[in-house]
């Protein structure tokens, strides 16, 4: 079975890219099935830093065919922008990047309707990358959205403006009140420049690569803790984080899917509002988040920072039927005394639950911590798994048996050579 399937655990910024950017060689296809430009994949390597967003992490390899996928949105803005840096840079991507005709595209005024809902919400906002996401999901399952395959017909500009004005509408605003007017000449030369690229319907490609006995990497996006159904909603993105999502997003049956990697850090983060059992406030927050470089690679936010959370993790490990964990930033805890786990939460009326409780009960959770000794090793100099500090060994190994699934990989750095696998 030639798809295997690439996911975040916990509430994003994993280290997804990263890992996607090791395991690449292997595969002949990298295919992102959800999400937009509220993503921000970080690789490095050369010495070089590179923050993707909608263009999959795969690009860097000239024999890998990149997908954007079906169950994408995409900002062509934005996408414009990714390309031409990686053009600065010398990344040949002109033949191996397809698009999905099918992809739902996102418009000036989405990026506005985001912005105005969230500031609706007064003090329960989402906490969005503000990026349009929410408003085209909202489009693409109302029966109403722009696909990308629209950009090819004559009357695209009449679609845009019906578009534009039922988006205005809905807010109960004339249509100069979405303040989208500086930014249209530019959207629509981005469109003009995404006529120019590879639209396709990407199911057949994919199956018949398939066919083929090619294989195929779908990289995730986000986590499975902001997935629409499953996370802690409605502190949510609008799209199936989860690994089920890689069939409805790319057409790929499930009977093709083989592997699933379950990508946690060895703390863990989250940007935006909700609940997050494990969070610390105080100093040790900060010692994560100084340590980590802890701040967003799409808005520059600070990540909220805190502990493992191994009742998250079991679900996350449930629903994606992770064969595989990498961990990673595990160079993030080299200074510290202590390490906590938490391994179940004690809810209101005093019971332990090794589960996740409904997203409303669990921010009125208390974590239950185990406390292990740090490994006080700078792992970022090591290159063998088996050279890892036996703190950390007994960490790994106390992982493994709480969430019976073995870890694959360690990662002890951002760069592509700083991964160890065992
Ligand atoms: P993604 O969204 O899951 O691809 O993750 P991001 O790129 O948003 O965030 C992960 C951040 O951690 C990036 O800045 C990476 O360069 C960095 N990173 C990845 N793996 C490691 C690691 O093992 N150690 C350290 N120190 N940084 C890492
Ligand atoms: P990657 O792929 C971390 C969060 C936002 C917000 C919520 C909803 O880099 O891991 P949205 O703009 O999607 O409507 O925001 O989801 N969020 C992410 N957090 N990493 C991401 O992507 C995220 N994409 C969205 O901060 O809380
Ligand atoms: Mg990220």
């Amino acid at each position: 079975m030639p798809v295997d399937v690439l996911i975040g655990l916990q509430w994003g910024d994993e280290g997804k890219g990263k890992i996607v950017d090791v395991l690449a060689p292997t595969y002949d296809v990298v295919a992102r099935f959800q999400g937009g430009p509220n993503a921000g994949h970080t690789l490095t390597f050369d010495g070089l830093k590179h923050v993707l967003h909608q263009v999959p992490s795969g690009i860097f390899h000239p024999h890998i065919i990149n997908v954007v996928g079906n169950g994408v949105v995409l900002d062509p803005v934005v996408f414009r922008q990714e390309l031409q840096k990686l053009t600065d840079r010398g990344v040949a991507w002109g033949q191996n990047l397809y698009i999905s005709k099918k992809a739902q595209l996102i418009l000036p005024s989405h990026r506005a309707l985001d912005r105005i809902s969230e500031e609706a919400r007064g003090n329960t906002k989402i906490g969005s990358t503000l990026k349009g996401i929410g408003p085209t999901y909202q489009d693409k399952i109302g029966r109403t959205g722009l696909r990308v395959g629209h950009i090819l017909l004559p009357d695209f500009q009449k679609r845009y403006q019906e578009a534009v004005a039922r988006h205005a509408r809905e807010a109960g605003f004339h249509h100069k009140e979405l303040e989208i007017e500086p930014f249209e000449a530019d959207f629509f030369s981005a469109v003009e420049f995404l006529r120019t690229l590879q639209l396709t319907d990407t199911e057949y490609l994919l199956n018949d690569l398939l066919a083929q006995g090619k294989r195929i990497l779908a990289e995730g996006a986000q986590g499975s803790l902001l997935d629409i159904d499953f996370g802690t909603y409605p502190y949510v993105t609008s799209s199936s984080t989860i690994a089920a999502g890689a069939c409805t997003g790319l057409g790929i049956a499930p009977r093709h899917i083989d592997k699933v990697y379950g990508i946690t850090k060895a703390y863990c983060t989250r940007v935006g509002s909700g609940p997050f059992p494990t969070e610390l406030l105080g100093e040790t927050g900060e010692q994560i988040r100084q340590a980590g470089r802890e701040f967003g690679s799409t808005t520059g936010r600070p990540r909220r920072c805190g502990w493992i959370d191994l009742p998250a993790l079991r679900y996350a490990i449930m629903l994606n039927g992770v064969t595989e964990l990498h961990l990673m930033k595990a160079d993030v805890l080299d200074s510290f005394a202590e390490i906590q786990v938490c391994t179940h939460y004690r809810l209101p009326d005093g019971t332990r639950t090794p589960q996740l409780p409904d997203p409303g009960d669990l921010a009125h959770v208390v974590p239950v911590l185990q406390t292990l000794p740090g490994w006080h090793t700078d792992l970022t100099q090591l290159t063998e798994y088996n050279a890892l500090p036996a703190n950390l060994l007994a960490y790994l190994e106390f992982l493994e048996r709480e969430l019976q699934v073995p870890i694959r990989i360690v990662s002890v750095g951002p760069d592509r050579v700083s991964t160890l696998f065992q």
